[in-house]
């Protein structure tokens, strides 16, 4: 029996004793939501920024995606992957079309999209095993995923991982141009990195990688597990560089909440998968596909990613305004609505926690960035509202680093 949190609230106890402890859980009891805001057992009233970590783009309660899961609740839930089954062939199509892919395959997390991936190369390429990642990348923390995440302190105790991953500094030119060769089976990447920081690939990056790979004959494949499905103010972050990838994995907010992962594959790569060689008994099951198709007709909608775009300025702005006048952060990064605000010291769990003080969820991306990856469809008035917290909590930030 594990002991139990700082937060001795009941369900906080009984979850100390019930579940195995992998997450260090704040100390609120979610209950119920609508849109951008959520509530507590205790009444309170929160802000979502950060939509179950990039997840729920189209907030709580949508009544189209309530309305989707609805129906689709009512037939077939579920028949496996041995037959075909309509919504799952249309989501596939609907994908790979806004993604300019091909193929697709559909799973239920994004490192399970990573892990497809992974063996993906493996098939496209036997016999050239070595992959190439990033520092401070995040893949996800199945074992294959966990050997492509640069972060030695999810890695440590779960050694040895897989053989013959190499990791590069993000967004060195120099170092992807010495490092890819005939050798490289695939090259994984995060255009923004999520975890790492809120971190984009400097301009130019990732045409240099995509010319390398061309020459070395080996597969680039981009994670946007976290950057993709609109989050960064076009459909994949990718398309804002007019660089194509020979994959791309998605999840997170594929299905608008429920769980659900993809990998979209073109040329070669869309063909290297025979009957057998990967498989998933949930993947593109009826029910999540309906979800998805429902994100899909908000995402995909005329205007709504140009509307993402003028929110993302909105915020961008700002807080690049608050970031100024407030000598704790020292600047603000990331693309459409997925930002960061960058603090001048490892503070970050301390304003998340100001935040939420005072009324706005958020979540760390590292000990020294706090992440805003509210529901795409969160309101200009609401912005303005997250910004007025924003402003609070670092005033308390800066008041506790004048008064030491
Ligand atoms: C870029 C990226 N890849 C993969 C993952 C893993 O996704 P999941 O937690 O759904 O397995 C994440 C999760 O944060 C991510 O940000």
């Amino acid at each position: 029996m594990s002991g139990a949190p700082a937060w001795a609230g009941t369900l906080g106890r009984r979850g100390a004793n019930a579940l195995l402890p992998t997450y260090a859980r704040y100390p609120i009891e979610l209950v119920s939501g609508r849109g951008c805001r959520l509530q507590d057992a205790q009444g309170r009233d929160y802000l979502d920024l950060v939509a179950g970590i990039a997840v729920t783009a189209l907030g709580h309660g949508h009544p189209a995606m309530v309305e989707a899961i609805r129906q689709a609740a009512d037939g077939l839930l579920h028949v496996s992957n041995l037959y075909w089954t309509e919504p799952m062939v249309r989501l596939a199509e609907r994908l790979t079309e806004a993604a300019a892919m091909e193929r697709a395959f559909f799973c239920n997390s994004g490192a399970e999209a990573v892990e497809a991936a992974l063996k993906l190369a493996r098939k496209s390429l036997p016999g050239r095993r070595r992959v190439l990642c990033f520092e401070r990348s995040f893949h996800g923390r199945t074992l294959g995923a966990l050997s492509t995440t640069a972060q030695p302190q999810y890695q440590e105790s779960f050694l040895p991982l897989l053989s013959d991953v190499h990791v590069l500094p993000f967004g060195d030119f120099d170092a992807a141009q010495r490092a890819i060769d005939p050798q490289v089976g695939l090259v994984l990447v995060e255009p923004i990195q999520g975890e790492g920081g809120v971190r984009p690939a400097p301009p130019g990056w990732l045409g240099l990688l995509r010319e390398r790979c061309d020459a070395a004959g080996c597969l680039l494949i981009f994670d946007e597990v976290q950057s993709g499905l609109g989050r960064t103010g076009t459909f994949f972050a990718y398309q804002a560089e007019g660089v194509l990838p020979d994959a791309v994995t998605c999840a997170k907010a594929l299905a608008g909440g429920l769980p659900m992962g993809a990998l979209l594959a073109r040329g070669t790569a869309a063909e290297a998968f025979q009957p057998g060689d990967h498989a998933s008994t949930f993947g593109g099951g009826p029910l999540v596909s309906a979800a998805a198709h429902a994100v899909l007709d908000v995402v995909l909608a005329e205007g709504f990613l140009d509307e993402v775009r003028r929110k993302s300025e909105r915020l961008r702005t700002g807080l690049q305004k608050l970031a100024a006048v407030n000598p704790v952060v020292a600047g603000v990064r990331g693309r459409g609505l997925m930002l960061g605000l960058r603090l001048t010291e490892p503070r970050a769990a301390e304003l998340v926690g100001a935040l939420r003080d005072h009324g706005a969820l958020t979540c760390p991306a590292g000990a020294d960035v706090v992440r805003f990856v509210p529901p795409l469809t969160i309101s200009p008035e609401e912005i303005d509202q997250a910004l007025q917290i924003v402003e609070l909590a670092l005033g308390v930030l800066t008041q506790r680093a004048e008064a030491d």
